[in-house]
């Protein structure tokens, strides 16, 4: 959460630093400012609003330097508030920080600053980081901000200014993400790629304990013992920046029709004459043959496409395969050891659960296995092998496009260890290959919902309650359906397995209550049917979503989206669309903030 934002140039800064928040406003959007090297002094324009509220309040008093820091706040430690809000000043004014992560040692820091006289202005965590150079300064910039670092214990990555450096920014960095951008008569450093790849084609990854002085024309690099370090460069191929909304009124909607272009180019990249393959470099051809247990841990809707995987891994693999949320995966006794494969699911790679159980899961002696889309990030560097989704930049906070690579990742990773363990005979194989193929241009097709959710939808929007109901594999697809209800557009929406529902959650259903039912055909067709009856015979409005095959079965429902046939392991990755639509809609016509729902952030770095 929090993204961050530095440059070190010539011209003007604070344009530059304004959009470079507005890039990184989808990881926090309590509260936004920037810090401004000018006529050595530093100057502050914070708001507790939006980015484009914070840059309004610069142009009515706009101040001038090429050197300076920028910060948008997902609020863990004091509330959203000025006072609150990056950069944080020292005392004297000397010293400026932005930080994203977590201090865990600040009220012991904060302490110890206090007794030796030290104010605090904020409630905050990070103020500790700034307070601590000012303690440190002698005379080296650099060294009192090691020295800082040193001290500080938690995630953190952030950026200083020192006014007896005009033209430096410091950055150090553990854990949390921070990529320094190598341009032509700038340096800049940011959370994400995405808010500096108009500036530069060269990038550098800082590792953990690591920090960079940035300047208009070079940057160096030290570890926090002040050695210099020699550092990697990576040349961006200009794909990495968000290219806004494309013309389309929310990146979420462009997202959502992204999804096709999205899962062809990952399925083109595993699947060569007609084969899916996988380069795991540290999954030995012995270690695959004796995996006797796949454990799948992610949040939210990873943690969604995790439960569909699970099928997937146990039909076509023959392995036993279990899904797990991360935030509860430690505390139940994984029961994880060196014959596990363990796939942690993150569009971001930072989700702080995530990453814990990864860390956990490979205490454990299991071999772990990302499945990211985020090149370059904590949870994909950490992880024995990476699997990237190769969604591109999603900027949405409700994921779509992250969500639905990832399904096609696990299909294809399931597909593949059904062959290599010889599991899947030739002809299952091969069919499912073909209907792997063919899953872009089914997505293609699920598109074409969009009308029938839209001209729905607007019935919807003074709901306030829904209900999501699916079996098997349409109840992984339900929970993800309900998640984007309820994140985007705030009505209550409950997701409940089509057969549990008599156990309890019927009580609710009353006339006019809306049930989606979610329904791939197969085995699961009747016993769906019959759970759709049960609700519309209590008066609920029925929606269901089943493919072509089933339409016969499907009378008596309210309302139906019909979609082409696929494997029906497969399905999922179709279903969930028109619910994509759903929310966005109903969203719209709430009048709700599409992109940057209430309360949330996309990239969940705290536990
Ligand atoms: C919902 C959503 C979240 C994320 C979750 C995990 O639309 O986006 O539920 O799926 O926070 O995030 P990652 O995948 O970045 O680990």
């Amino acid at each position: 959460m929090c993204g961050i934002i530095a440059f070190s140039e010539r011209g003007s800064v604070a344009p530059h630093l304004i959009k470079g928040l507005e890039r990184l406003e989808y990881r926090g959007y309590d509260s936004a400012g920037i810090a401004v090297m000018s006529d050595c002094v530093i100057r502050t324009c914070k708001t507790t609003k939006r980015v484009n509220d914070l840059e309004a309040k610069y142009n009515a008093h706009p101040f001038y330097g090429g050197v300076g820091i920028g910060h948008t706040r997902w609020a863990t430690h004091g509330a959203p508030t000025e006072t609150n809000a990056h950069p944080h000043l020292s005392e004297d004014g000397h010293f400026a920080v932005v930080h994203n992560g977590i201090i865990e040692n600040y009220e012991a820091l904060r302490a110890e600053l206090k007794s030796e006289g030290h104010f605090f202005k904020s409630e905050t965590d990070t103020e500790v980081i700034v307070h601590l150079v000012e303690k440190y300064y002698n005379g080296s910039f650099l060294k009192a901000v090691l020295a800082a670092a040193k001290r500080l214990t938690g995630t953190f990555a952030a950026a200083l200014l020192c006014i007896d450096e005009p033209d430096t920014v410091a950055v150090i960095r553990n854990f949390s993400p921070i990529i320094v951008g190598i341009g032509t008569d700038k340096t800049m450093a940011s959370s994400d790629v995405s808010a500096i790849a108009e500036h530069t084609r060269k990038a550098v990854y800082l590792d953990d304990g690591e920090a960079a002085l940035l300047r208009p024309d070079s940057v160096s690099f030290y570890d926090f013992d002040g050695n210099p370090v020699e550092k990697e460069i990576t040349f961006l191929d200009g794909t990495e920046g968000d290219n806004g909304k494309n013309g389309a009124a929310h990146y979420m909607l462009k997202e959502i029709y992204e999804q096709p272009d999205a899962v062809r180019r990952l399925i083109s990249e595993h699947l060569k004459d007609g084969e899916v393959s996988f380069s795991l470099p540290s999954l030995s051809r012995e270690k695959l043959e004796d995996i006797d247990k796949i454990c799948i841990v992610g949040c939210g809707s990873a943690y969604h496409a995790g439960v569909s995987g699970t099928t997937a891994f146990r039909r076509l693999a023959g392995i036993p395969a279990y899904s797990y949320i991360a935030s509860e995966f430690r505390y139940m006794e994984p029961m994880v050891d060196s014959r596990s494969l363990v796939i942690l699911i993150s569009q971001s790679g930072e989700t702080a659960d995530t990453l814990a159980s990864l860390r956990e899961a490979k205490k454990r002696g299991a071999y772990t296995l990302g499945v990211v889309n985020v090149v370059g990030s904590l949870i994909a560097k950490e992880c024995d092998d990476v699997v990237y989704t190769l969604a591109g930049h999603e900027t949405a906070v409700a994921t779509t496009k992250g969500y639905t690579t990832q399904l096609a990742a696990l299909y294809m990773l399931a597909l593949w260890l059904g062959s290599e363990r010889k599991v899947l005979g030739d002809k299952r194989k091969k069919q499912l290959t073909k209907e792997l193929a063919a899953l872009p241009g089914i997505i293609e097709e699920a598109l074409k919902t969009e009308a029938h959710a839209k001209a729905h939808a607007e019935e919807m929007k003074e709901l306030e309650s829904v209900f999501f109901i699916g079996r098997g594999t349409d109840y992984a697809a339900a929970l993800e359906a309900s998640l984007k209800m309820k994140e985007i557009t705030y009505i209550h929406s409950e997701c409940c397995p089509a057969g549990e529902l008599k156990h309890g959650t019927i009580s609710l259903i009353e006339p006019g209550t809306r049930v989606f039912a979610l329904m791939s055909g197969g085995e699961v067709a009747a016993k769906t049917v019959n759970n759709i009856k049960e609700v519309r015979a209590r008066g609920a409005h029925t929606v269901c979503c089943a493919p072509v095959s089933a339409a016969a079965e499907l009378t008596d429902i309210d309302e139906m989206i019909l979609l082409p046939d696929t494997e029906p392991l497969f399905f999922n990755i179709a279903q969930v669309i028109p619910f994509q639509f759903y929310a966005y809609y109903t969203a719209l016509y709430r009048g709700c903030d599409i992109d940057k729902p209430r309360n949330l952030a996309k990239s969940v770095t705290v536990e």
